[in-house]
Order: structure tokens, then C-alpha cells, then sequence
């Protein structure tokens, strides 16, 4: 028979710890109690419990104390705090010290049992489960994910392990990292992978239309809402939601961002009823979230509940080595995309590329390769292809007449082609900016670049 998963219930009001231990136990738990955060403490110390469910306000040694030796003493125990909602900073100080998430009083049933379930999945998955971590590993597709070096191997194993639990995740770096890309193989390794994905960009969305976007409307709630609209989150229901550029959402939504990610509910603009929506919610930003929340742009209750996971995407610098790789990666997918035959690139080509900082990232080498790719005839991509990354480092010895010499017998197709490649370039890989300089939209600017020469 399969071991009952035990959960020490903290509560110095008997009443409360009674119904407790009745209701988890009718869903199939081992209950077992605490009066006070010491007596927690000690039992945590005679045996190892999947989780911990604790008041936060308790008379003697209150909740936030017993959490934090708990935690000193075994930090893989999960704990979900019990709190009233008056005292939900309290909460979100438990969360800062190593709280698995809070739960607020009077209890929503549904939902305390679904936080105990993912508390105890995620925990399980955190714990050294070799074999698990193995066959998740091994059937974690990363083809398409390029790196050798041990930044990125130790990214795609944890990114493994996450894709799999059920947490929420949130992906941070440097423009161009590749936040996307991981989210992308975070979904199609995940639980959820046969149910919708949706991605929305909280940065391209103009803030009126985001709501409406996010939550859906009903008919006739604002003028111009001819139908019912779904939002993202109910389309998403059974799937996963992923939020680019979270940390430009304004601080309204972010309230009702919240909500959602609290109650698991929606409720569209001028809806009266409320929908239970079934997300996972994996968001990506550019930004330092922590800063924003010191200059009150971003709400911190917000962002504990967003990284219960964080993803640090590794900039192109911090992982040098993976730059020829990532090169000859990219020669290749463009002499596809351009019907070209470019056999590779010189060494001291690659010398340049190794050197150069990459501000942009992995998106800034894929458009300098693609833009190589493009301006040379055949052979390999040597000095002259990159002569504007040699003017940037300072390498000034070997900048030749390169461009004007290749642009003779091009098409207009391909002379477009190039000036939205140059554009880029200065623009560091940022398609919105560079699409603003040209003045044409990102759309445009997609279809221009994907169309061959
Ligand atoms: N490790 C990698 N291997 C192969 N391709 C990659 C890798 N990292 C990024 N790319 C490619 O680089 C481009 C940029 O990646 P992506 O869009 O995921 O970055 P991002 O971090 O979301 O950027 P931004 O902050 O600008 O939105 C994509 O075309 C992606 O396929
Ligand atoms: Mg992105």
C-alpha cells in the first residue's frame, strides 16, 4: 500500500485544528497537530512530514518564528501559512522566509486543496529523485535549445524538473536570452502540453485594451464591446498562460492580476459571475522586478506569486563559450532560410564574435549571422562580415570595404532586407524599436524578415 502523505497541522485554536484534521483527513491525509509554533518545531525535528499547514498568529512562538527554524533545520518541508486576510503582509513576509505559499481565513476548501496538492508535488519533485530526474531529463526535448556550456546545462536541468511540477514560473534576463524559448520548452514538456497555450505581451497591448485582453468582457460593458469577449485566462483554462514583459503590466491589472492568481478565478469587465479558470502561469520579463517594487511599479504580494519558481536566463557574455556553437547553429537555419551555401566562419571571424559583448543577446548574434549570411556570395564568413562588431571593440585593423563591395546586382527585395538587418542591429536585436525607426509595424517588419531574398 502507498504511504499516506502526513501534514502537521499548526494551530493554537483547538477548535480550528480539529476541523482540520477532519477535513484533511477525509481527503486522504495522515493529520498530525501542533498547538504552538515550539511544539511544531520539535515534532518536525522527531519526524520528517511532507508538509506543514501553520497559523501564522499564535500566542507563544508565533508562526514567522517556527518557520524560520523549521526552515533552518530542513529546508525542503513545505509550508503554507493560515492567515487572516488583515494580516496578508505578515504572509508575504512568511513567503520571503521560505513559505510555500499562504492560505487566507475563512477557508475556501477547493482551494486549500489544491494548494496542499501542489505544495506536495513541487516538494516532491525538489527533493533528489534520481530516477524521476532522469527520466524527466531524458525525455526533455531541448533540440532546439543551443548551449554547452555549464550555465545553460544546469539551466536545462532545472527548466526539466519545472516543466514538469505544476508551479508557476517566472523567467528573468537580458533582452534576447532566449525567456521565450525556455517558456516554449517549459509548455511542451509540461503536464499541460495537450491543452492551450497562450502567449500575450503586457508591453505591446495598449493598457485599455490589455483588461479586456486579459480578463474578457461582456457585451456592451464599455462602448465598442459589441460581443462577449473571452480573455486569455478562460481561453487558457486546463493550459498555461504566458505573460511577456509582466513587468510592464500596470500596477491596476497587477491588482487584478492577483486575484486571479489567488482565487484561480476570473471575472470579465462587467460580468457579474465569476469563472474558475485551471492555469499555470509562466511570465517572462527584461526587467529587475525587485527594483520596480522599490519604486512601486511592481507590487511585491505580485511577484512572490509569480517566481514561486525563477529561471535566471544566463546573458551571452556569462557564457562565452557557447558562441561558436550558437554561430554555426545559425549559419546553417540562414543558409537554409536564404538558398545559400556558406560553408562556416573563419577563426578570426569567430575571435570577433567570442570578443564582443553582446548587449542584445542571443537575438543580436542570430541577426548578425542572418545578416552575414545574406551579404556573402559563398565561401566563409570571415573579418569583413562582422566589420561593424570590429569598429564596436575597437579591433579598427581589419575593417575592410566590405558592404559597398557587395552591393552590387542585389534586388530591391534584398536591399530591403538588409537596411531592416542594419536597423536591427543599431536598435540592438529590439524588432519594437527598430520597426519604429523604419516606421513600420513589428508585423511588417516579421513578414519583411521572413520573406527569402
Ligand atoms: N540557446 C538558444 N539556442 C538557440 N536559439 C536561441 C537560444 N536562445 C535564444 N535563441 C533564439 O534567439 C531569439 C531570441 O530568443 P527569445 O525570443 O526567446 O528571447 P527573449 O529573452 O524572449 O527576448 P526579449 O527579451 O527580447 O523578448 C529567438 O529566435 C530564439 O529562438
Ligand atoms: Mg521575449
Amino acid at each position: 500500500m502507498k504511504k499516506k502523505i502526513s501534514i502537521l497541522a499548526v494551530d493554537d485554536d483547538a477548535a480550528h485544528r480539529i476541523m482540520l484534521k477532519t477535513l484533511l483527513e477525509s481527503w486522504g491525509y495522515a493529520v498530525f497537530e501542533a498547538d504552538d509554533g515550539s511544539t511544531a518545531f520539535e515534532k518536525v525535528r522527531e519526524k520528517a512530514f511532507d508538509l506543514i499547514l501553520m497559523d501564522i498568529k499564535m500566542l507563544k512562538v508565533s508562526g514567522i518564528e517556527a518557520l524560520d527554524m523549521i526552515k533552518n533545520f530542513n529546508p525542503a518541508i513545505p509550508i503554507i501559512i493560515m492567515t487572516a486576510y488583515s494580516s496578508v503582509e505578515t504572509a508575504v513576509e512568511a513567503l520571503k522566509k521560505g513559505a510555500y505559499d499562504y492560505i487566507t481565513k475563512p477557508f475556501d476548501f477547493d482551494k486549500l486543496k489544491i494548494t496542499i496538492k501542489r505544495a506536495v508535488e513541487h516538494a516532491y519533485l525538489k527533493t533528489e529523485n534520481l530516477i524521476l530526474k532522469k527520466q524527466i531529463a531524458e525525455s526533455f526535448d531541448t533540440q532546439n535549445i543551443i548551449g554547452k556550456s555549464e550555465a545553460m546545462i544546469k539551466l536545462m536541468e532545472s527548466t526539466s524538473q519545472i516543466a514538469y511540477s505544476e508551479a508557476d514560473v517566472l523567467i528573468a534576463g537580458e533582452s534576447g536570452t532566449g525567456k521565450e524559448l525556455i517558456g516554449n520548452a517549459i509548455y511542451y514538456n509540461s503536464r499541460r502540453k495537450n491543452n492551450p497555450f497562450i502567449k500575450i505581451n503586457c508591453a505591446a497591448i495598449p493598457e485599455t485594451l490589455l483588461e479586456s485582453e486579459l480578463f474578457g468582457h461582456v457585451k456592451g460593458s464599455f462602448t465598442g464591446a459589441f460581443k462577449d469577449k473571452k480573455g486569455v485566462f478562460l481561453l487558457a483554462d486546463t493550459g498555461s498562460v504566458f505573460l511577456d514583459e509582466v513587468g510592464e503590466m500596470p500596477l491596476n491589472m497587477q491588482v487584478k492580476l492577483l486575484r486571479v492568481i489567488q482565487e484561480r478565478e476570473v471575472t470579465p469587465i462587467g460580468s457579474e459571475k465569476s469563472y474558475s479558470a485551471d492555469i499555470r502561469i509562466l511570465s517572462a520579463t527584461n526587467k529587475n522586478l525587485l527594483s520596480l517594487i522599490e519604486k512601486d511599479q511592481f507590487r511585491e504580494d505580485l511577484y512572490y506569486r509569480l517566481n514561486v519558481v525563477e529561471i535566471k536566463m544566463p546573458s551571452l557574455k556569462e557564457r562565452q563559450e557557447d558562441i561558436p556553437l550558437l554561430a554555426g547553429h545559425f549559419v546553417e537555419t540562414f543558409n537554409k532560410k536564404n538558398k545559400k551555401n556558406i560553408k562556416g566562419i573563419t577563426p578570426e571571424a569567430m575571435d570577433i564574435l567570442i570578443k564582443y559583448q553582446w548587449p542584445g543577446n542571443v537575438r543580436e548574434l542570430m541577426n548578425a549571422i542572418e545578416r552575414g549570411v545574406v551579404l556573402s556570395y559563398g565561401g566563409y564568413l570571415d573579418k569583413s562580415s562582422f566589420s561593424w562588431i570590429s569598429q564596436k571593440i575597437g579591433d579598427t585593423q581589419n575593417i575592410s570595404e566590405t558592404e559597398n563591395n557587395n552591393n552590387k546586382n542585389i534586388s530591391l527585395k534584398e536591399a530591403e532586407k538588409r537596411i531592416i538587418l542594419k536597423t536591427l542591429e543599431e536598435c540592438g536585436g529590439n524588432k519594437t524599436k527598430a520597426a519604429k525607426k523604419l516606421k513600420i509595424t513589428r508585423k511588417t517588419l516579421n513578414s519583411k524578415l521572413d520573406s527569402k531574398s
